[in-house]
């Protein structure tokens, strides 16, 4: 499969055309104690977003799922979720693009500019952990390549539609795993990578999180992945979960 799709990447490529969803088929892959494999399709009839939401995924799309097995605690797992929020953003931005991450780990593009920040790309990772290790980890990635954006839901937009021609869907894939590749080989840069792909950083947020509403301007983020807010009474919150809005100030 890694010969059709002809990339020569740091990840067993399986391809599909079409598929239910690329996270469904890695999970029997992890069921076969695969591990380093990358399941990519052109089109997902069944794809499953974060919350029990679906994802539209029409042809010419670059919907993937890593294979992982990290050898760490399964607290750390959220930082792969970011590496593969950095490497979409790095890989967008190659091309072209002024994307940029909204916490955790939505691309946006154009976050505060005329356009308002449209979702270019979600990320939907799942774990099975051991008491103290990882077990498998795949980390979803949806991105809306060579789409109209009339078939994306409301607030979404393609690479195809900002650039105003298509990409090389093969070329952008393998920039996006080396790239992830690149950072998983070195968790500490992660968050700095993160950081310098930030939108969230420095804005008003309010972030629904299990907990309740945390109001306030995102200041940092921490490992593995937890937002910093200052309150406005001057309390540092510091948010694991949760949906992100940006305000304006
Ligand atoms: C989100 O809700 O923002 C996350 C969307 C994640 C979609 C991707 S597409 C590839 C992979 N397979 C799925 O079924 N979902 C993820």
């Amino acid at each position: 499969a890694a010969i059709e799709f002809g990339l020569d990447a740091p990840f067993d490529v399986e391809y599909h055309d079409s598929i239910g969803s690329t996270n469904e088929r890695a999970r029997e892959l992890a069921s076969e104690g695969r591990e380093d494999v990358a399941v990519v399709a052109d089109e997902q009839t069944a794809g499953r977003g974060r919350l029990d939401r679906g994802w539209t995924g029409p042809a010419g799309g670059i919907y993937s799922s890593l294979l992982l097995r990290p050898d760490v605690p399964p607290a750390h797992a959220p930082v792969y979720t970011l590496a593969a929020a950095v490497a979409v953003t790095r890989a967008a931005r190659e091309v072209g693009i002024d994307a940029s991450i909204k916490w955790p780990n939505d691309v946006l593009v154009g976050q505060s500019g005329e356009r308002g920040g449209k979702k270019l790309c979600g990320i939907l990772t799942e774990m099975e952990g051991e008491a103290d290790r990882v077990a498998w980890l795949i980390v979803g990635i949806g991105i809306n390549a060579n789409v109209h954006a009339e078939v994306l839901p409301e607030g979404a937009t393609s690479l195809q539609e900002e650039r105003g021609e298509p990409v090389d869907r093969r070329v952008f894939t393998q920039r996006l795993l080396e790239t992830f590749d690149e950072l998983r080989a070195d968790p500490d840069s992660i968050l700095d990578a993160w950081r310098e792909h930030a939108a969230t950083l420095g804005q008003r947020v309010r972030v629904d999180t299990p907990g309740g509403e945390v109001v306030g301007e995102a200041v940092d983020v921490e490992f593995p992945g937890a937002l910093i807010v200052e309150t406005d009474d001057g309390e540092r919150e510091r948010v694991t979960a949760g949906d992100c809005e940006h305000l304006r100030p």
